[in-house]
């Protein structure tokens, strides 16, 4: 796996040595956020982050594999001694299972043994109490979900659920990157059954549509393969698997309201959907509520889009429920005004010059 070498020299090798990773979505990672990295290992990607972050920033790993937590927790004084400050902590957990501490799951089971099925129940709703009361990782807390070649492992029922525990603890406008490994045709069920396949990153791999879908289906918007391997990773009875990273936003939910805004698509496609269906055709004025206005400036869609602004703003109080029409356009002299009868003298084109 290619890292960026000036962020390894601090951490060491005994760490370098278990990496089983196939990407890197610390390179997505921005200076001042809080990280959460799923299945962090030994916790390579946490310590790469967590000088790309810097001080200022955060970082989390979430592992169930206690000889894994013990490796990341022995060498985090050690990178931290290297780089100056300490702002990275390990929790045991399950990446599908993100409320519940399992450390202090353990604990409750001292406490109460389970010798029957009265106390299998009792511990069970201990548990829900801890997801509820204090949970591993807060609902809206985290800027940045990260997560190397783990998603894979996660049992296929379970998978929906895992994606929506990333969703739920991703911040409004937060994002997850996700590299992990991907099948080019569905992994048949022979293949799902093996062991072996299984520990190799094969048998639980989504198909390269089916972990997008999973994004989707969870609530994100813009989702982006970032990273897409031409050459597999492995190949198995004519199926390949390769490496790709996703990157995906939380942020489209909330309200509609009308502010008479418009957008248009500067190209090079023809027509662009965005994921709420919206569809945007090249050089064309669409009419889109000041939620949807504000999303496609920024983020996966900062520069595609010419924001245009009525010339008399609305304030909140006089904005009313957008009516979302797919494909409505807005005519321009809903930004003017319908009275604007303006005439101006020409302008300059370029700077110090004239158009025409
Ligand atoms: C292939 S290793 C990847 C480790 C690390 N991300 C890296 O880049 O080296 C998978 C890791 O995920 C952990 N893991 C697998 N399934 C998990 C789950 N459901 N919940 C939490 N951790 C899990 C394993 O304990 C292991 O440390």
């Amino acid at each position: 796996m290619e890292y960026d070498r000036k962020y390894l020299e601090v951490i060491p090798d005994e760490v370098i040595e278990k990496d089983y990773g196939c990407g890197d979505p610390s390179k997505w990672v921005h200076a001042g956020e809080t990280v959460l990295d799923l299945g962090s290992g030994t916790g390579k990607i946490c310590f790469i982050a967590s000088q790309v972050v810097g001080a200022e920033g955060k970082v989390i790993g979430v592992d169930m594999t206690d000889d894994m937590l013990e490796v990341a927790n022995r060498n985090a004084p050690i990178v931290a001694g290297r780089i100056g400050y300490d702002n990275v902590e390990f929790r045991k957990g399950r990446i599908q299972d993100l409320a519940l501490d399992l450390n202090l799951l353990g604990q409750a089971l001292e406490a109460h043994p389970v010798a029957s099925a009265t106390d299998f129940l009792q511990l069970d709703e201990i548990a829900e109490e801890l997801r509820i009361k204090q949970p591993l990782v807060m609902t809206e807390s985290i800027d940045v979900v990260v997560s190397n070649c783990v998603l894979n492992l996660v049992e296929p029922e379970q998978k929906p659920k895992l994606f929506r525990e990333i969703f739920r603890v991703l911040k409004m406008g937060g994002r997850a990157v996700i590299s992990d490994i991907v099948s080019d045709e569905p992994v048949p069920a022979a293949m799902r059954e093996d062991a072996h396949l299984w520990s190799g990153c094969i048998s639980g791999a989504l198909t390269e549509q089916g972990f997008l879908k999973a994004f989707e289906d969870a609530g994100f918007y813009g989702i982006e393969l970032v990273k897409f391997e031409t050459q597999p990773w492995q190949t198995v009875e004519g199926i390949e698997f390769r490496s790709v990273t996703v990157q995906a936003y939380k942020g489209k939910q909330g309200p509609c309201f009308e502010h008479n805004q418009a957008v248009v698509y500067q190209g090079p496609f023809k027509s662009v959907l965005d994921d709420d269906g919206h569809r945007f055709d090249r050089g064309v004025r669409a009419a889109v509520c000041d939620k949807t206005f504000n999303l496609l400036q920024s983020g996966p869609y900062a520069g595609h889009f010419t924001p245009i602004q009525p010339l008399e703003p609305m304030s909140a109080a006089q904005a009313q429920p957008f009516v979302c029409v797919p494909g409505a356009r807005r005519h321009p002299k809903e930004t003017k005004g319908q009275d604007y009868d303006a005439t101006t003298e020409a302008g300059n084109c370029i700077e110090g010059g004239e158009c025409c």
